[in-house]
């Protein structure tokens, strides 16, 4: 029956990986029910985007603390263009990287039908077609807009397991569909458009320099970000632990978080990121290794992470280290 808000706890249904929990994770999204479904990027927190009630549902169960714009998965290009006026330069874009972790931001067409919640009454709508297969079946057997931000409570770190998911909102969803662990590992690529020029709004899993290699021309970071911006909340990826960014070694007291060789003589809790030094697999552990040294640590602790070359998926990787390390 439907749930009036928050305070009430649910079954979470855990689905499996299989014909059965697809069919049952759209019949739950026709309901208005709230299902977190894996993406290749993190884990999503999805509702039909259509249903504005279901879209509050997204914001009761994370606990957001204001409505910030949700971004929409569709199942295809066709899709997407029902929804928004792709610009010539997002067209080309979604052409080169979709499905996959890049979200387009553009104006959305009158009639669209996606809920006022979705964009926070934005006249523009970010859209993004995910290359997990699960979350396509998904998207192909509900045959809608999905909302979905990630599935973790607002301010936490982003969820890439369905334990990660299950840990924080259990109670709080309807149902989890369990894909087992997102193979990228940061949330998308978000670009938009400010006259025909591409903006990026915040750096994720497809690095910029793809990007800008398609458009042929650079692409404009906006840091401020204004109206659009709970990524940019200065602590928007946030473990309970401090974090002592581009450090050498840790000291006594303090976890590790490596990357590249370790230095010699680690004594406390470590994990590194990618001994080899390989951006695409520190970004796949990246959050899963900040709850696991998080869960380690004391309230106080301090967990000293090791540099991140600033370029690729290292820029995503960075930005992510840089919001859980400000001070809150
Ligand atoms: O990888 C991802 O993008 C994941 C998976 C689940 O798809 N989703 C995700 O959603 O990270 P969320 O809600 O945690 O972050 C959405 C970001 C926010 O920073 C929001 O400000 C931005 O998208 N956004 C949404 N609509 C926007 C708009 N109309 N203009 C500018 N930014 C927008
Ligand atoms: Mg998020």
């Amino acid at each position: 029956m439907a749930v009036e808000g928050s305070d009430q706890v649910r079954d979470t249904e855990r689905l499996a990986d299989d014909a059965a929990g697809v069919a049952r994770a759209a019949e739950l999204l026709r309901a208005g029910r709230l299902v977190a479904f894996p993406t290749e990027t993190v884990y999503g927190l999805g509702a039909d985007a259509r249903n504005g009630r279901a879209v509050a549902g997204i914001f009761e169960a994370k606990g957001r603390p204001r409505f910030n714009p949700l971004i929409v998965h569709v199942s295809d290009s066709a899709a997407a263009e029902r929804l928004v006026d792709l610009p010539e330069g997002a067209l080309e874009l979604a052409r080169a990287f979709w499905p996959g972790p890049l979200t387009l931001v553009a104006p959305m067409k009158p009639g669209s039908g996606i809920a006022d919640l979705v964009t926070a009454g934005l006249p523009t709508l970010a859209v993004r077609v995910p290359a997990h297969p699960l979350a396509q079946r998904v998207l192909a057997a509900f045959g809608g807009p999905v909302a979905a931000p990630s599935a973790n409570p607002s301010g936490q770190v982003s969820p890439t397991t369905a334990d990660h998911v299950l840990g924080a909102l259990r109670g709080r969803i309807d149902a989890i569909l369990d894909g087992g662990p997102c193979p990228v590992g940061l949330e998308s690529t978000i670009i938009g458009f400010d006259g025909g020029a591409p903006v990026l709004l915040r750096p994720g899993g497809v690095a910029v320099e793809h990007i800008e290699a398609m458009l042929g021309c650079a692409v404009r970071s906006e840091p401020g970000e204004g109206i659009s911006a709970p990524g940019q909340l200065a602590s928007h990826y946030a473990p309970a632990a401090r974090l002592r960014l581009n450090a050498v070694s840790p000291v006594p007291g303090e976890a590790w978080l490596g990357f590249g060789p370790d230095p010699a003589g680690i004594e406390g809790p470590a994990l590194n990121l990618s001994p080899t030094g390989d951006l695409a697999e520190a970004a796949a552990n990246l959050f899963a290794y900040l709850r696991a040294l998080d869960a380690e640590q004391p309230q106080d602790g301090i967990i000293a992470t090791a540099p991140v070359p600033d370029h690729g998926l290292g820029r995503a990787i960075n930005d992510r280290l840089a919001r859980a390390a400000a001070a809150r």
